[in-house]
């Protein structure tokens, strides 16, 4: 090589970046950037496997590790860049996972370990990044620290869990989620003490009050991060400080157990101990399942100065549309548009100077994105799955988007409490058939808004299980899939499934989608979410159709001399008259 030119080449990889073109400080369109704070985990779209459903390899009817691996051609293809993966370690499985009997092992369902290393080099070896669920709110009650803490009041085990001692009377109520009669502590006769658990009895909850379990589960992470995993989801992680008096719920809270939870007194303080013990070792991200968290709260954990994680889940959008104080009851009128956008516009303003936010519709937790938000029904299955995949791509927040979406998969609306399987729904049944509730009620709810709507298997192919397994699935396979299925999808170039690919490229191909200036548009509109997205001179402008009915934004924008982005109708009008579920991405000119 030409010295000179060699020289040039040093000089610019030394001021642009040389070793990631993706963190240059210059833009697609030669622009600077540096002022963005560009992070790799803010570029990156985020997807979700819920791997108990992605792809049995074994014929148990349960999905594993080698499934997932036997599809990571297909993850690659969908242009995502990091997968993360509900939990997989060792558990007896009384919540799917989120009952841990064994930090740094697998799950005997899901294979070895040595099928998890395999795994992992897949994905690096296809540039994909690997983020694990971190579960320590709690742990499973068939971990070795809980039987230890279990045996007496003075094995060293002990104080890895809150036992309230009976000899004090009843402790003052803690609710639970998972629990039959909603009450957190329960009394075991082997030591004659109470021991808390804010999800199931079999969930108890890890004491991090007490330093050496804190020092247990950052090992427990650096083990992880060295086999190289990139970061971690953090499972009800603002839950993890607890005062240890155990008070009667100050009257401040007014009943609300999950704000409670989510202020504990040494919150941030563990997070900052966490950061500096194990993240800030290695380049790795981290989200937090903001349950419960006040917006201060939530940008206190993401505010980069304060050093503790960089991102987190809100609960706010997806309550959206519930009746107050019932059990996941959808609203007979639906949810309203108009506090849709408020909240999305709002938490965008959270994090606008400092901090990164997330945006999602869907995952393990929630029903199919495309049943609560858009409408499941004939053409505008499609139509409407499009149109809010279109939202998720375009706010300025990393994207999580769970398995299945790509597809427009949809809820199974199980009629029988025999078919579900979640914890949740079961425990609530049993709740409601011992108060003497309304069942039928129940179910219809659940229909909507049942956790395992969401689970159901994958569908990849109209072969018997959706190809999904060749044993008898764990969770029934929604009938849909004879129609909706990869295989499907791939050779329909107006697939749900292709849609998404687009719309990723867009995203990838386009700064300003991920870093630009948010600006809602024509506000009180209920049928239209409208906004805009600008960065160094380049304005993006968004229009979505929420409704079945043809729709006007009312912008004052020409459009005729504007590049159309993407659409999910064949063509577009370069006009603010929308068609129903219509999405549009104009570039303005
Ligand atoms: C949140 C998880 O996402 C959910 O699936 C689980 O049931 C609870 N936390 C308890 O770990």
């Amino acid at each position: 090589m030409h010295k000179t030119v060699f020289v040039i080449l040093i000089l610019t990889c030394l001021f642009a970046g040389c070793n990631n073109s993706n963190q240059s400080a210059m833009n697609e369109n030669n622009t600077d950037t540096s002022a963005l704070n560009r992070k790799w985990w803010k570029e990156a779209i985020v997807y979700q496997i819920y791997p108990r459903s992605f792809k049995d390899n074994d014929g148990d009817g349960v999905g594993d590790l080698k499934g997932i691996l036997s599809k990571l051609d297909y993850v690659k293809s969908l242009g995502i860049d990091v997968i993360w993966l509900n939990p997989i370690y060792s558990s007896p499985n009384g919540d799917n996972g989120y009952d841990i009997s064994d930090y740094q092992n697998i799950m005997q369902q899901f294979g070895t370990m040595a099928d998890f290393d395999a795994l992992l080099k897949g994905m690096h070896d296809r540039g994909l990044k690997l983020v694990m669920d971190l579960v320590v709110n709690h742990s499973s009650d068939q971990h070795e620290w809980f039987k230890q803490s279990r045996s007496s009041r003075d094995n060293p085990y002990r104080n890895y869990y809150h036992w309230w001692p009976a000899e004090k009377g009843q402790p003052a109520h803690r609710y639970s989620f998972f629990d039959v009669n909603g009450e957190a502590w329960k009394y075991d006769s082997l030591t004659n003490a109470y021991y808390l658990h804010y999800f199931g009895d079999f969930q108890p909850d890890l004491n991090w009050e007490n330093p050496k379990l804190r020092e247990e589960i950052f090992n427990m992470m650096k083990f992880w991060f060295a086999k190289g995993v990139d970061g971690f989801r953090m499972d009800v992680i603002p839950f993890i400080s607890k005062d240890t008096t155990f008070p009667p719920l100050p009257a401040e809270y007014n009943g609300d157990f999950i704000k409670y939870y989510a202020h504990g007194p040494h919150l941030h303080e563990y997070l900052q101990q966490m950061n500096k013990e194990a993240l800030s070792k290695y380049d790795v991200m981290t989200v937090a399942e903001g349950i419960g968290l006040s917006t201060d709260d939530a940008h206190a954990i993401v505010d980069e100065d304060r050093h503790e994680l960089n991102m987190l889940y809100h609960f706010e959008g997806v309550s959206l549309g519930y009746l107050p104080n019932q059990f996941k009851v959808p609203d007979p009128k639906g949810y309203d548009l108009l506090e849709f956008k408020n909240i999305y516009s709002k938490w965008d303003s959270v994090f606008e100077n400092k901090g990164w936010g997330t945006i999602y519709l869907g995952n393990h937790d929630q029903p199919r994105m495309v049943t609560r938000w858009g409408n499941d029904s004939g053409e505008f299955r499609g139509l409407s799955s499009k149109m809010l995949t279109t939202f998720l791509m375009t706010m300025r927040a990393t994207p999580y988007y769970y398995n299945g979406d790509e597809l427009g998969m949809n809820n199974i609306k199980f009629d029988k409490i025999d078919d579900y399987r979640d914890v949740e729904s079961l425990n609530m049944y049993k709740q409601i058939k011992d108060k003497g509730g309304d069942l039928q009620a129940f179910l219809n709810a659940q229909k909507i808004s049942a956790r395992d709507n969401s689970r159901t298997p994958f569908q990849w192919n109209n072969s018997s299980n959706a190809g999904f397994t060749t044993g008898k699935p764990w969770l029934k396979v929604n009938p849909n899939y004879k129609t909706v299925n990869v295989a499907a999808e791939e050779k329909d170039s107006n697939s749900c499934l292709n849609y998404f690919r687009k719309i990723v490229k867009l995203r990838k191909d386009n700064l300003v989608l991920v870093y630009g200036k948010y600006t809602l548009l024509d506000k009180e509109n209920p049928q239209v979410y409208a906004y805009t997205r600008e960065l160094n001179g380049k304005k993006i402008l968004v229009l979505l159709n929420f409704s079945s009915k043809p729709a006007t934004a009312n912008i004052n924008i020409d459009l005729t001399s504007s590049n159309l982005l993407i659409g999910n109708y064949a063509s577009a009008n370069n006009t603010t008259a929308l068609r129903p579920y219509e999405a549009v991405v104009y570039e303005l000119k």
